[in-house]
């Protein structure tokens, strides 16, 4: 497995790599087995697997959040090697975003609603580093996790507006035996809190916003920032919620088109 710091090195390295097929897995690091399953389907599909590692500060809106977010580079390496990666994409902030950097891709409407709303900014940072890594690695398929639905929708319009040539391949969402959505940020809970987070997806599986809202009225130390149906392709009823110092986002399917 390459690793590549710099968007010459990556670019070179896949050069004679572009005939079989190159699949990109965008990640932040702190890997987990939802990273794993989306690093899988793209083995399973391209001759050539991509995995970028890299801490976005465009798209955290509070600091902190930014400077507590889980970093083990040695961890997600290892990780990513067992997994069949090809070529690891990890720069730095500078190589990204190089002074005088001024250029950014906003999905307007999309990107105010729900997250956007309670994060301003965010997904424009989301979609101003996913564009620049399709162009960086020019990937035929980019693989995203279903638990993020509305990163998924804006990817999947970024791609349709701008014309972009790569398939998006959404995978379906991974959970801990008892149904807390994979996160990196699960690593901030306590025991205790991580039970009341469990309040989260016993509500959406409710697939009723009423329902959803009213259990978690009843559940203790439990913040709601929104529980709403939003019409995303596949529909979903998505929600975020505080439990301490942590910010939980899931969704469940509402009915395939
Ligand atoms: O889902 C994530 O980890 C990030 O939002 C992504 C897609 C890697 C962009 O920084």
């Amino acid at each position: 497995m390459e690793v590549a710091r710099t968007i010459a090195e990556t670019r070179r390295a896949l050069e004679p790599r572009r005939s079989g097929g190159v699949g990109l897995v965008p990640t932040m690091g702190a890997l987990h087995d939802g990273h794993l399953s989306l690093l899988s389907a793209a083995r399973a599909e391209n001759d050539t697997v991509v995995m970028s590692l890299f801490v976005n500060p465009a798209q955290f809106n509070e600091r902190g959040d930014l400077a507590s977010y889980p970093r083990d580079e040695r961890r997600d390496l290892r990780l990513a090697e067992e997994a069949g990666v090809d070529l690891v994409f990890a720069p730095s902030a500078e190589e990204m975003y190089p002074p005088g950097f001024q250029t950014w891709v906003d999905v307007v409407e999309l990107g105010s609603i729900l997250e956007g709303a309670f994060r301003p900014g965010h997904f424009r940072g989301v979609a101003t580093v996913c564009l620049k890594l399709f162009e960086i690695v020019r990937p035929d398929r980019a693989y995203f996790g279903q638990k993020d639905a509305q990163q998924v929708e804006v990817i999947r319009r970024l791609i349709a507006d701008l014309a972009l040539e790569v398939e998006l391949r959404v995978c379906p969402t991974v959970r801990d035996a008892d149904g807390l959505a994979l996160s990196s940020r699960n690593a901030r809970l306590s025991p205790e809190e991580r039970e009341r987070a469990l309040a989260l997806p016993r509500a959406l599986a409710t697939r009723d916003r009423e329902s959803a809202l009213r259990l978690l009225a009843e559940s203790e130390g439990v913040e709601v920032d929104y529980v709403e149906v939003a019409d995303f392709q596949p529909p979903v009823l998505a929600g975020a919620v505080r439990v301490g110092g942590t910010r939980l986002i899931d969704n469940v399917v509402l009915d395939e088109r």
